[in-house]
């Protein structure tokens, strides 16, 4: 009965080369060994049949075979089962997916849509211009004739040497356009990217964002704009002490600088408001008769009001960023920090 026993280990031998390229042939090999009338059982069936010192070696040797069988089984299926996943176009359609990474808005879009939300709920509606402009719209019909001194004021990039084309330094330019193409009441607000010719720093740079906002109509006063003021601060800041400090723009006349009173309560390092509690915010006045009257807007029938801040600087504030520069990296840690803001 030693044949027995050499039939089983070359069987052993057998299975461990055996190799299969589709999942029937693996079937039919499992069921050549591993089925009911396949190769283990038709052993099994011999066993009683070995000489008795043989039966322990025999015994092994079936065994090994059983478990060299049924690990080849699987070991093929799985390596089946894998090839086709890599093959087919989708793969394995009920594998978890990778994780979405979702995206947020960037700080300075977030801060301009809830400024034109709080305006466009007392009437404004937002308007936009050029970036690129004349000189007439960002300058001269602003009251600002050449050689006036507080062009000085707002460092300008120029277009190619010509002293006529330019890079908007503020969305006034705006505001000029627009009440050249609209009549009175006039309530509009102009957000949009602004260049002025400075050197950056944590504070400041070369290309930035502001809103400006006009008002014009008959009787519109200092009150008005006032009021104006202190519904915006409520409803950006939730801060309702504000305060008006006579200031000089060509613009407008007479013309302030808004502060709001922020408090010491969050005053940690100083850098917010020096100590004082108060923050300055944006400027503001009454429109200058000269610019109603280039707009060939009667300044005897009209009045109205303007005001104009920056955009990084009140995302700042709300957010306490410390680097206006941070808005410009893209830097992913810095942006995806706004997922869930306004
Ligand atoms: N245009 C001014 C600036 O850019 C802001 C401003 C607008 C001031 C309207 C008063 C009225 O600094």
């Amino acid at each position: 009965m030693l044949k027995m026993l050499d039939k089983a280990k070359e069987l052993i031998e057998e299975v461990k080369a055996f190799n299969a390229t589709t999942k029937d042939e693996v079937e039919a090999f499992r069921i050549k060994y591993l089925g009911k009338k396949g190769v283990l059982n038709e052993l099994f069936a011999e066993f009683k049949n070995v000489e008795n010192h043989l039966k322990k070696d025999f015994g092994q040797a079936l065994n090994t075979l059983k478990n060299t069988a049924e690990n080849k089984v699987k070991e093929l299926k799985e390596a089946l089962e894998n090839a086709q996943e890599q093959k087919g176009m989708y793969g394995d359609l009920t594998r978890p997916a990778e994780p979405i990474e979702l995206g947020s808005r960037h700080p300075i879009s977030l801060v301009r849509n809830k400024i034109i939300d709080v305006f466009s709920r007392i009437g404004f509606t937002v308007s936009e211009g050029p970036e690129i402009e004349d000189d007439w719209h960002n300058f001269t019909a602003l009251n600002l004739p050449e050689y006036h001194p507080a062009r000085d004021m707002q460092d300008t990039f120029f277009i190619e040497k010509n002293p006529d084309i330019l890079l908007r330094t503020h969305t006034s330019s705006v505001q000029m356009r627009y009440m050249e193409t609209h009549k009175p009441p006039i309530r509009t607000i102009s957000p949009g990217r602004v260049f002025r010719n400075e050197d950056i720093s944590a504070r400041a740079h070369c290309i930035f964002h502001q809103v400006e906002g006009l008002y014009i109509d008959t009787d519109v006063s200092f009150a008005d704009l006032k009021q104006t003021l202190l519904y915006f601060t409520k409803e950006m800041f939730g801060k309702s002490k504000i305060r008006l400090r006579p200031s000089y723009f060509p613009f407008t006349e007479p013309s302030a600088e808004v502060d709001i009173y922020w408090g010491l309560e969050t005053e940690t390092d100083y850098r917010i408001t020096k100590g004082t509690g108060w923050l300055e915010i944006m400027g503001c006045g009454m429109v200058d008769p000269n610019v109603l009257r280039n707009a060939n807007i009667d300044p005897e029938v009209y009045s109205g009001y303007a005001f104009g801040m920056g955009i990084e600087r009140i995302a700042m504030l709300l957010y306490q960023i410390p680097d206006i520069r941070m808005f410009y990296e893209n830097d992913v840690r810095f942006l995806e920090q706004f997922k869930s803001v306004l």
